[in-house]
């Protein structure tokens, strides 16, 4: 069994789910990482495993309809073993979609319905969904609402700022999050499917890498969001319970930007395990997010440009485009936890980002012309902090090392986390 389910997650999952206490936490991790854990974890939480995700957004326009033909034969493959295996009534088999697989002409949930070039293959992955007991998975982001829209009112991508509203009918909408999942639930309704069950499959904001993006928005937005969970509200359409995983549990500090600067910063916990800014998560557990424990740092020291490298030498911007292109300058710029550092402190910050990703390898510190220097005075200011790795072991078997974020760190976070909700 536990191999099983261990085969299909390393074959068709980039995210695998745990559920505790009705509370769910996704763990986006990457396939390798699940290759060489997944038994472990199967073994050890296989009792919480209720979602088989097929797949993470395939319909994307980004991916030119790739994935349009081979979605649905793979659900019904994946149905299909976990039917063999005996488990298909535990664990259910579903596709974790983008909101724009639906859309409103009039940005009315009322005149909701699936996007009209896929509108067919929908109605036959809402009808498997339908037969099997599945629910339709959903991932909603205000946020990313607030980035591509502009003149987006900021108070709607919020719970509680009632600035602007939508009336749809009898109804009242004071936030996006519930017009989108209403968009979706009369898009279901309108095709037949009005009790198809609905999770949502990430919500959540980031905290750096935009101007939108920081710790206050994203408490706020989480923490408006956990108290509707918490009190049980759900949508003007769907008063009962929202069911939703919040994205995400770490920061992933090597994850591609293509989507925007803050794409690395969704975790409620930075990478070392410290959780960014309290979240109560409900009479579970009063105290909120819960640091790791036993996180063990590298050295404190930094690299930073040296005081006497000029900024005219010549070596300053190849030096910079190649730490910020191996390593993370995703919180410098505008409205960045990093935006107000001067010029001396960018590179600084770009040289630092490169020689804890190195795990602070001498030969990381050593850029041309002398430009760089290892110091042990902290060089963080305000909002702005220059990080040190945490200790990493290195994971055998085909994975490679010198990441920053070994197996047993991984392990201590899934703890970690789990005891939040204790
Ligand atoms: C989609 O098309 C664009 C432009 O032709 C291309 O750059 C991109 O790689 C394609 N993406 C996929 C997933 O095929
Ligand atoms: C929400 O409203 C409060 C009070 O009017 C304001 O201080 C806060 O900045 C608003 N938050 C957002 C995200 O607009
Ligand atoms: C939805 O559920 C209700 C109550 O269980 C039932 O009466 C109704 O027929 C269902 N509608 C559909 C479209 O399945
Ligand atoms: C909205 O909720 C957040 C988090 O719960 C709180 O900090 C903020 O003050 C609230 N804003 C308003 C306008 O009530
Ligand atoms: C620092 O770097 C950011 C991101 O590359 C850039 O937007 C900003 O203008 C730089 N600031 C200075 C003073 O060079
Ligand atoms: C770098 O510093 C070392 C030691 O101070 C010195 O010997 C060397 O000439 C310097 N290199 C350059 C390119 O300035």
């Amino acid at each position: 069994m536990t191999r099983i389910i261990h085969h299909i997650i390393s074959y068709h999952m980039s995210m695998l789910w745990l559920c505790f206490c009705g509370v769910y936490v996704p763990l986006a991790i990457y396939m390798w990482t699940l290759s060489c854990t997944g038994g472990l974890i199967a073994s050890n939480f296989e009792l919480f495993i209720r979602y088989v995700a097929v797949g993470n957004e395939p319909f994307l326009s980004t991916y030119n309809g790739s994935f349009l033909g081979t979605t649905l034969p793979a659900l019904q493959n994946i149905h299909s073993a976990l039917k063999k295996a005996g488990l298909d009534t535990r664990v259910k088999v579903t596709v974790p979609l983008n909101a724009d697989v639906y859309e409103s002409p009039t940005n009315l949930p009322s005149d909701g319905n699936f996007r009209s070039d896929i509108q067919d293959l929908m109605l036959s992955i809402v009808k498997f969904l339908s037969d099997n007991g599945a629910p339709f998975t959903v991932n909603i982001y205000p946020f990313i609402s607030l980035y591509t829209t502009p003149n987006f009112p900021l108070g709607f991508a919020f719970f509680n700022n009632s600035s602007s509203t939508l009336t749809d009918g009898g109804k009242t909408y004071d936030n996006v999050f519930d017009a989108n999942h209403d968009t979706l639930v009369w898009a279901l309704q309108k095709n037949g499917y009005g009790n198809l069950s609905i999770v949502i499959g990430e919500i959540g904001w980031p905290t750096d890498g935009d101007m939108n993006a920081n710790l206050n928005y994203a408490q706020q937005f989480n923490q408006g969001f956990m108290n509707n969970v918490i009190a049980g509200k759900g949508t003007p359409m769907r008063p009962t319970p929202v069911d939703a995983y919040l994205f995400s549990l770490l920061d992933e500090d090597a994850k591609s930007i293509q989507p925007g600067n803050f794409e690395r910063h969704w975790g409620l916990f930075y990478i070392d395990g410290q959780p960014k800014y309290a979240l109560s998560l409900g009479t579970l557990n009063s105290n909120g997010l819960v640091p790791a424990r036993g996180v063990t740092y590298l050295s404190q020291q930094w690299c930073i440009m040296s005081p006497s490298a000029s900024l005219d030498d010549p070596q300053v911007a190849s030096s910079v485009s190649y730490a910020c292109a191996r390593a993370d300058c995703t919180s410098l710029g505008y409205g960045t936890s990093c935006g107000d550092l001067n010029a001396q402190g960018n590179i600084s910050y770009a040289f630092n980002s490169y020689y804890q990703q190195n795990n602070q390898l001498e030969s990381a510190c050593l850029f041309p012309n002398n430009l760089s220097v290892v110091t042990s005075n902290d060089p963080s200011t305000g909002t702005c902090k220059f990080r040190i790795m945490i200790q990493s072991q290195t994971v055998t078997s085909g994975v490679e090392g010198g990441r920053g974020f070994s197996i047993s760190s991984f392990v201590t976070f899934v703890g970690v986390f789990l005891s939040a909700f204790l």
